[in-house]
């Protein structure tokens, strides 16, 4: 081959491939720019520059070419190779920041909102009070003794001293089963008996809870089932002072130290003699109002000296032994206490009321 065209073969190859280098370096180049994830960068530097490779190919090739060649297009290779491995690196690092951020803006947890609100329940207002009155007597040395609901005539009436046809009985609206002589007790007072038969000759002090059961027409005073608590104190030297001084006690635990008190004569035909105890009018102050129907006091409970006929029937003596009982309404201290002017809402189960408490 004459010398002028060797020159000029050279020159042709030489011109090759250094266009086939600016070519890989636009088309790389131009490609890299569009690539979004780190995924694609690895094909893309597997295209570019690993093995198969166009500029890997030429810089293989190198010792192929004319040793007055070598240098020109192995410094060309070469830079382009810097050139795109430099471009890579930052696109590596330009697509590792944006899907930080992105994961940053979509993951992002605001700690300044206001959290969720969850649903509470709280306590039926008659529990509440029902637990007070049960640590102001555990404080005062009381037990809790339950008794049944479903009585016998016998305890519910008879062994309190109210017999058959007794006039006395109308003061209680009695439910009857379809079962002779077993009734829904009207007063947690059979419960009386019950612990004092279980207890004598032991002295008592005892409070008896629960849910008692009255046939009347349903009115904004009075419901077919409400609360009683009972107290019961047995003992060989219980006077009359003692009831005064413990119902007093309880009553300003309960309501708080200033409140008033008065016992007014009643009638019980367990009880001898019987009371009713009065508080303050907390509406008004003791002036008169509505509430109180203008008297400015509030009857809470009924009470007196255990009778000598129910101590007999109890199992005690009534020449030894003496009692004082009585029998608080808790709905009713609740009414006065939160204002309810309504006996029916306490057994409504309407969350409206339920929710104020
Ligand atoms: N059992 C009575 C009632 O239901 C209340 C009471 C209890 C009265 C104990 C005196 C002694 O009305």
């Amino acid at each position: 081959m004459p010398e002028q065209d060797i020159t000029q073969n050279q020159e042709e190859l030489l011109e090759k491939l250094q266009q086939q280098l600016s070519e890989v370096r636009q088309t790389g180049l131009d490609l890299l720019r569009t690539l979004q994830d780190e995924e694609g960068l690895q094909q893309w530097r597997s295209n570019f520059l690993m093995r198969r490779a166009v500029i890997t190919e030429i810089m293989r090739n190198l010792s192929n070419l004319p040793p007055e060649m070598r240098p020109v297009i192995g410094q060309a290779a070469n830079k382009v190779k810097k050139e795109l491995e430099a471009r890579l690196k930052e696109r590596f690092a330009e697509v590792k920041q944006a899907a930080l951020t992105h994961s940053l803006n979509s993951e992002r947890l605001d700690v300044t909102l206001p959290g969720r609100k969850p649903q509470h329940g709280g306590l039926h207002p008659e529990t509440e009070v029902l637990r007070e009155i049960y640590q102001i007597f555990a404080e005062m040395g009381f037990q809790v003794y339950r008794s049944r609901d479903v009585e016998t005539d016998e305890y519910n009436f008879e062994l309190l001293n109210i017999p058959a046809h007794h006039p006395a009985r109308d003061m209680w609206d009695t439910f009857f089963t379809t079962k002779e002589g077993v009734v829904l007790r009207t007063h947690t007072s059979p419960g009386q008996i019950r612990v004092m038969r279980e207890f004598a000759p032991d002295p008592i002090r005892v409070i008896l809870p629960g849910m008692c059961y009255r046939y009347e027409q349903i009115s904004a005073r009075s419901e077919i089932q409400f609360h009683q608590v009972e107290l019961l104190v047995v003992g060989r030297n219980i006077t009359f002072g003692d009831l005064k001084g413990t119902l007093n006690d309880f009553v300003r635990r309960l309501f708080g130290r200033e409140v008033r008190t008065r016992l007014r004569p009643n009638h019980f035909p367990f009880t001898e003699p019987s009371a009713e105890m009065d508080v303050e009018c907390f509406i008004c102050g003791g002036e008169g109002c509505p509430v109180c129907k203008r008297s400015g006091w509030l009857e809470i409970l009924g009470c007196g000296m255990v009778h000598p006929t129910v101590l007999k029937n109890g199992g005690y003596d009534p020449e030894v032994y003496s009692g004082f009982a009585a029998g608080m309404g808790p709905e009713r201290i609740n009414m006065l206490r939160h204002k309810i002017e309504d006996i029916r809402y306490f057994w409504a189960n309407d969350v409206r009321f339920l929710e104020q408490f």
